[in-house]
């Protein structure tokens, strides 16, 4: 394994990157769990700049204003808890709306210049699982075991829609499938950091196997080939 002059690449990284909904933050937050690990949700840092973008007034259609809001992010996370300038922002920020401008935002290079060294903070010992679109292919090129996570886009909007009724929030499925399509196009087309399975990433559809089995699937394959590039 290559190490660096500050020794963080000897530090061990999952990454798990897909499309909204497949499922991945819970996935790479119970693999993280189980390895002892840290895990990174790079999708709540632009959720988290969407959301300052929108509370100075902006719509995300300027690059420099987006950008700067992701420079000066005053973002904590910690205990399950997410806090956007000392506020409580963690639910605030799965909104649907907020989901939708962090695309948009994400879309544009100098947003995520802004936020690439803060992404690859996160990378601390014992080990890192990092969930997003482009951990695999830009953050953590060099990361020991990369995961592209899929599932059907009908079945992550029955998954998208049985969350949000489980907690009492109302949303139309047809809405939902509607928007997760929009989302999937932006992500995968765009120029910069598109969402795609990073050479060497091996594919798991989630479509009709439960959260239970991805995760055992991530343990078996970092077992059986990651732990042998670096400490586990
Ligand atoms: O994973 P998520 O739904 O919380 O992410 C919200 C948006 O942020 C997503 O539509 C695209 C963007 N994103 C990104 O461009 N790169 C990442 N590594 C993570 C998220």
């Amino acid at each position: 394994m290559k190490t660096d002059s500050s020794g963080t690449s000897a530090i061990p990284v999952i990454t798990i990157d897909g499309p909204t909904a497949s499922g991945k933050g819970t996935i790479a937050q119970r693999v993280a769990d189980h390895l002892g690990w840290h895990a990174l949700d790079s999708g709540a840092l632009y959720r988290l700049t969407a959301l300052a973008v929108q509370q100075a007034g902006g719509d995300g259609s300027d690059e420099q204003q987006a950008a700067e809001q992701a420079r000066r992010l005053d973002a904590r996370f910690g205990a399950g808890l997410i806090q956007l300038n000392g506020q409580d922002v963690t639910r605030l920020i799965r909104q649907e709306a907020i989901g939708s401008l962090a695309s948009r935002v994400a879309a544009w290079p100098a947003v995520r210049a802004a936020l690439l060294a803060r992404q690859q903070d996160f990378r601390q010992a014992p080990g890192l699982v990092a969930d997003g679109r482009d951990m695999g292919t830009v953050v953590f090129p060099d990361a020991s075991l990369k995961i592209f996570l899929d599932a059907d886009v009908l079945v992550r909007a029955e998954r998208r829609h049985k969350q949000l009724r489980d907690k009492g929030i109302s949303a139309n499925l047809d809405d939902l499938l509607n928007d997760l399509r929009l989302r999937d196009a932006r992500d995968r087309d765009r120029a910069h950091a598109p969402l795609v399975a990073a050479a060497g990433a091996v594919t798991i559809d989630s479509s009709r196997i439960g959260v239970d089995q991805v995760v055992d699937q991530v343990l078996d394959l970092w077992r059986s080939r990651g732990s042998a590039h670096g400490p586990a």
